[in-house]
Order: C-alpha cells, then sequence, then structure tokens
C-alpha cells in the first residue's frame, strides 16, 4: 500500500527557490515515488506560487490562522499533488521569501512559518475530508513548528501522525524572543527544555527536533558533524540525545534537468566519452564572461556570497590565482563586502575575472558545461549540490573537506590516482594558503591531459541519481508508521 508524505517547506522547484533546499523538495516527490510513497508537497502562498497555481481548489478556510485568514489550496506540481498556505496578510510580498528589500528578516517571520507548521500539523493530522496523511515531513526552521504542533497541541480529534525533521542547514535556527511564545498557541507545558524553549526564547528548528519522530540530514558526514559544537552550533547536545533517530541520508539531483547530454541550455551537448564538445560551451563562457582564452583552467564559481561558501577566502586566493594562470568565473549574490571584493579582483584582472552579481538558473548550467573546474571551499556545506552538478558536467570539485562535500567527491590523492578513482580535489582548513594550495593542485593535474579527462569521466560515471536515497526515505518512513 501506498505510504502518503506531507512535505512541508518554505521552498520548492520549480515554485520559488533560494538554494538548495527548493531542489531537494521539489525533487523529493519523484524520488520516493518509485518506492510506494505519494508525497504532496505543502508551501506558504508567496506571489510566485499564486500566480503559478492559478485558482487552486479551496481544501479549508480559516477564519483566523495565528491571527489572520488563511486558505489551503490544493493544486499540482507536474504530476505530483500540492498544498498551498494561501494567506495573503503573510505571504503576499514579492521578492526574497524570507527578507524584507533591505534585507533584513520580515520582523514576523514567527508568525508567519508558525502558521505554516500550525495549518501543516492540521492538514496531516485529518482537518480535511478525505486527504489522510500517514507521516509529516518537515524541512528546516521554517517548518519545524509543524512536528512541534503535532506533538503539543495536536489537533482536536485528529489522528496521531508520526513526523521526520530534515535539517537542511543547522545555521538558521529561527530563534524568536520569549513574547512570541503567547502568539503561537501552544500550551504551557510547551514552554520547556523538551518544548519549543531556546535559551529563554522560542526556537523553531529546536522544538521541531525535539518533537519529530525522526531526524535526518542531508550528507551522513554532516550528520556526525552536528554532534559537534563547531558544526551543531548550540544544538549538538540535543542531537546528541537523540541518538539512533538522527542520521544522514545524502540528497541526489533531479538527473533530467541537470544532464549533458540533453540540457537545452548549453551551446553543445555532451557525454562522458565525447568530452571534446566541451570546448564550445566553455568558448561561450568565456565570451559571456569577457574572459581571453587560454591554457589554464577556467575556474567556475555558483554560490551564495557568504561567510559559509568561504566568498571571504576566495577573495584573498584571487590574485594568485591570475598569478598561475588560471581564470575564474563567479555567479553569485549575497555579501555586500563580498561582492565588491569580487568585483574588485575582476577590475584588477580584466579578461582573468569575470564576476555576475544575480541569481540565474540558465547561466549556472552554461557555468557548469563550460567550465573547467567548480571551487566550493565551505567552511560547512550540509549536503552541497553545485559539486554534483559538476560531477555530472565534467566540471571538476575542488571542494572543501566538510559535510556533504567530503561523502561525494574522492580526491585525487597518490593513491586514488593509482586505482583510477579520482573524481576531485579535496582540501581541509579553509583558509587562503590552504586554498591556495588546492588551486595550484588542480592547474598541476589540468596540465596532465589524460589524468584531468580520467577525474572528469570518472566524476560524470557517478551515480548521484535519487535512486538510493529515495528509497533510504522511503524506507524510514515505512518504519515510523510501523
Ligand atoms: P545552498 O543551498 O547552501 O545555497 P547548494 O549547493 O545545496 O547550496 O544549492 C545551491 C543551489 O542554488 C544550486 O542549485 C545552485 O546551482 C544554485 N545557485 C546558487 N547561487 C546561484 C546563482 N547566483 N544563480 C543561479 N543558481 C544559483
Ligand atoms: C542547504 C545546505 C546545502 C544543501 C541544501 C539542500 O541549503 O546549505 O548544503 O545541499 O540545503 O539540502
Amino acid at each position: 500500500m501506498n505510504v502518503r508524505v506531507l512535505s512541508v517547506a518554505s521552498e520548492a522547484l520549480p515554485l520559488v527557490k533560494t538554494g538548495g533546499l527548493a531542489d531537494v523538495v521539489g525533487a523529493l516527490p519523484a524520488a520516493v515515488e518509485p518506492h510506494g510513497v505519494k508525497m504532496t508537497v505543502m508551501v506558504p502562498g508567496y506571489p510566485s506560487v499564486m500566480r503559478a497555481i492559478g485558482k487552486g481548489r479551496q481544501l479549508h478556510a480559516y477564519a483566523s490562522l495565528v491571527g489572520e485568514p488563511a486558505r489551503l489550496l490544493s493544486a499540482r506540481i507536474g504530476d505530483h499533488a500540492l498544498v498551498v498556505l494561501d494567506a495573503p496578510a503573510w505571504f503576499s510580498r514579492e521578492g526574497n521569501p524570507y527578507t524584507a528589500g533591505d534585507g533584513k528578516d520580515w520582523p514576523d517571520n514567527w508568525r508567519r512559518f508558525a502558521a505554516l507548521g500550525r495549518a501543516a500539523a492540521d492538514l496531516a493530522g485529518g482537518l480535511v475530508k478525505g486527504k489522510r496523511f500517514d507521516l509529516l515531513h518537515a524541512h528546516d526552521w521554517q517548518a519545524a513548528m509543524a512536528p512541534a504542533y503535532l506533538r503539543f497541541a495536536p489537533p482536536e480529534g485528529g489522528r496521531a501522525v508520526p513526523s521526520v525533521m530534515t535539517i537542511h542547514n543547522m545555521a538558521f535556527q529561527g530563534w524568536f524572543g520569549a513574547e512570541t511564545f503567547a502568539g503561537l498557541g501552544l500550551p504551557r507545558s510547551a514552554w520547556s527544555m523538551h518544548g519549543v524553549e531556546y535559551h529563554g526564547g522560542v526556537g523553531f528548528l529546536k522544538a521541531g527536533l525535539e518533537a519529530a519522530s525522526a531526524i535526518t540530514t542531508v550528507s551522513p558526514t554532516y550528520a556526525a558533524e552536528i554532534r559537534d559544537p563547531q558544526f551543531g552550533m548550540g544544538l549538538e547536545g540535543l542531537i546528541v540525545s537523540r541518538g539512533e533517530r538522527v542520521r544522514g541520508i545524502l540528497n541526489g539531483i533531479d538527473t533530467v534537468q541537470w544532464n549533458p547530454e540533453t540540457d537545452p541550455e548549453i551551446a553543445e551537448r555532451f557525454t562522458a566519452r565525447k568530452l571534446d564538445r566541451r570546448l564550445r560551451n566553455k568558448r561561450a563562457l568565456e565570451e559571456e564572461f569577457a574572459l581571453e582564452p587560454g591554457d589554464g583552467p577556467l575556474f567556475v564559481v555558483i554560490s551564495r556570497l557568504t561567510w559559509q561558501k568561504g566568498m571571504d577566502v576566495l577573495v584573498e586566493v584571487l590574485d594568485h590565482l591570475v598569478g598561475i594562470g588560471a581564470r575564474l568565473a563567479v555567479l553569485g549574490a549575497g555579501d555586500a563586502a563580498m561582492e565588491q571584493g569580487l568585483r574588485q579582483a575582476a577590475a584588477r584582472h580584466p579578461g582573468r575575472i569575470g564576476v555576475l552579481v544575480g541569481y540565474d538558473e540558465a547561466l549556472a548550467h552554461r557555468m557548469q558545461a563550460g567550465g573547467d573546474a567548480i571551487l566550493v571551499p565551505s567552511r560547512f556545506e550540509p549536503c552541497g549540490l553545485t559539486q554534483l552538478y559538476g560531477l555530472a558536467y565534467g566540471c571538476v570539485p575542488v571542494v572543501a573537506r566538510t559535510g556533504g562535500l567530503a561523502d561525494t567527491v574522492i580526491d585525487a590523492n597518490p593513491a586514488a590516482i593509482a586505482a583510477g578513482v579520482a573524481t576531485g580535489i579535496q582540501f581541509g582548513r579553509i583558509d587562503r594558503q590552504t586554498l591556495a594550495h588546492a588551486i595550484d593542485r588542480a592547474v598541476a593535474l589540468y596540465g596532465d591531459r589524460d589524468e584531468w579527462r580520467r577525474i572528469q569521466r570518472n566524476g560524470m560515471r557517478c551515480d548521484f541519481s535519487w535512486q538510493a536515497s529515495g528509497k533510504a526515505y522511503a524506507d524510514l518512513y515505512r518504519s515510523l508508521i510501523g
């Protein structure tokens, strides 16, 4: 029998995306379907979502949901069921889902995402006749109140429903002042160490982690790392206390969207056997970033410009990168100082460094197809998707040895080269010297054309589809519904 899962998140492709969370939430329904799971995705009704679904079909109307009127609408994304929380007071705001035009978090984010959690818990618990769910799956802090409501304030007359809480990024925890507690509609008993209370306020992610039947994160290494203060960011004790209930399930990639053999966005399609065809993509990319052709490798970076992603350290090594004959194309947006550092480096090295500040999905495809290597110098990386797209496109990943980066790239050390299994380059510490050394290694390897091709081919032959992880999620769901 099919297992029916309600998957709740603040973003999902193709409706709304700010990062890898959207890729994963958007891909999960198809990933688990072959394993007997029917998944419905639930997201807030931001303007982009409301435009995409048209009218939808009303499932339920709240006169007041955490203080404002709201409706649950049913629609479809592709072949899969979708539920949208239409609450104009909170979600009818253009632009970034979390921040106002000035880049600051919306001050009522606690209310907006408490509403998402409350409505998801109601729906999973049986609010709508004819819509039954066996399990609720919540992603990140924005959805984390859903398991908390199921546990501490379940819908009246509803069924007990188990829940899974997935951590895509421990750095974002959704902490709000104690005064918000009264607005959450929770019983007083929920204000406790094993409830929503966290450092004298309300912790959304903390509450979800306490309440969920099981916890997952998006790679095995990150699942181990978050037991440590450096990565657990205050929640390491809770993670350790939940013991065996915490596990890492590696993200897959959408192999239809990200396939160099069929990609409609790129100048010339290619395969592991026809790597020569990448050259046209490289030339096109050089043109797009106003780079001069050269003998050294063309590195690319496709990233949020943040401390997590090590973009401050990247800025520090750019003169070195150019000095040893390499070139770089960057696509990213985020921290103003990092944007400026990159722009200044581009101005110092015209024709060698090109920077585009912004967000451009199609360009991300062209960069993976035309770049020789993708740099991912993250300080921490729960999974990371750009290195996986790089592997699939023969754009060799040069990555920090952390989280999902450690799990997905095989470093080209002498043993791996001798065994013919290397797929990229890994480096340890995130500092200027170590990153510069990794870039040196990449440039040297690139000079050995046969070895470089072997590394590209090894990566392209790896299977990072959702096949294995889709089954792992399905198995986990089944184990929880008993
Ligand atoms: P994170 O979710 O932490 O940002 P991931 O590597 O998991 O990191 O996912 C990032 C996703 O966002 C990838 O699909 C990547 O291609 C995409 N991306 C990041 N920055 C940009 C950008 N400026 N333009 C287009 N796509 C981007
Ligand atoms: C987060 C993480 C990233 C991960 C993505 C999808 O944004 O930073 O490492 O790949 O979620 O799970």
